[in-house]
């Protein structure tokens, strides 16, 4: 019988052997890590109050990824003293759940943008992205003016969001089938906006862009920037995440 030293001199003699066992004790290791990551449900904690985005605010959204805006702002702001006190309540995983793709970002060429909604007018967006340098002199940010020239085209509104739902986000069949509606009600104040603020909560309707005969890319921007952020009671929900990390101990 040999003895355990032996056995030992044995395994680390044969490479063979020794390669497999050393895998094998890896793929322990990484399989207890990363496999309860699928079933555990707190994974992302749900946060009330995060909803997907409406028709027009996602429209602003693939805007602000077609443009690289997130070349120059990040969307997370890190929960550090310097960071919550210039731009508030740090970010919470929930806030960007339905985010696709995310925009957490590493660069700051300016500010973080996760809470900027409702920090300015509509009016001081538009006349900012038109022209950065006439609200912040100092601004190294180019100027996006055309896009208030340009008609917002989405070729199908509806499938974007059927995507966007095979991926989770939770849009309803009705929320499918009245997207392109939604979408045009939502900057017109005048239109019927139906059930739009039932089924998005806390939507803001009107016209953003301050020409209210059409339905512009800098609409659809604007409306994008000023639901960042504001989505969650964040005060309240960090209560909740505190709970539910002590919940996990
Ligand atoms: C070359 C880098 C750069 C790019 C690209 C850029 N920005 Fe900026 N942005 C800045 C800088 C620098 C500032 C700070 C000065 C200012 O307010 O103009 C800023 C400020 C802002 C602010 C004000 C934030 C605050 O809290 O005061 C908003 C909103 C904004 N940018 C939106 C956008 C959007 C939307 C896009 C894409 C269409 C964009 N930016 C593209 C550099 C950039």
């Amino acid at each position: 019988m040999p003895t355990i030293v032996e056995r030992h001199k044995t395994l680390e003699k044969n490479i063979t052997l020794l390669g497999l066992c050393s895998l094998l004790v890896v793929a322990i290791g990484g399989i207890v890590e990363i496999a309860p990551l699928f079933w555990i449900d707190n994974t992302i904690e749900r946060v009330e109050g995060v909803r997907p985005y409406t028709p027009l605010e996602q429209a602003g959204r693939d805007i602000y990824v077609r443009e690289g805006c997130y070349t120059c702002h990040s969307q997370m702001i890190r929960p550090f003293r310097d960071e919550v006190e210039r731009y508030g309540h740090y970010s919470l995983a929930a806030e960007s759940m339905y985010d696709h793709p995310f925009q957490w970002g590493s660069k700051r060429t300016g500010p973080d943008l996760a809470r900027v909604g409702g920090r300015y007018s509509d009016s001081w967006h538009v006349q900012h992205l038109k022209d950065p340098q006439s609200v912040v002199p100092e601004s190294v940010m180019p100027s996006y003016g055309f896009l208030a020239e340009r008609d917002l085209d989405v070729p199908d509104v509806a499938a974007n969001l059927t995507a966007l739902r095979r991926v989770g986000v939770p849009y309803t069949d009705r929320d499918i089938g009245r997207a392109l509606a939604d979408l045009n009600a939502q900057a017109d104040p005048e239109a019927d906006a139906g059930d739009l603020a039932a089924r998005y909560p806390r939507a803001q309707v009107r016209d953003f862009d301050g020409d209210p005969k059409r339905v512009t890319e800098m609409d659809a921007l604007v409306a994008y920037l000023q639901v960042l952020g504001t989505m969650v009671d964040v005060n309240a929900a960090a209560a909740q995440e505190k709970l539910a990390t002590e919940k996990g101990r």
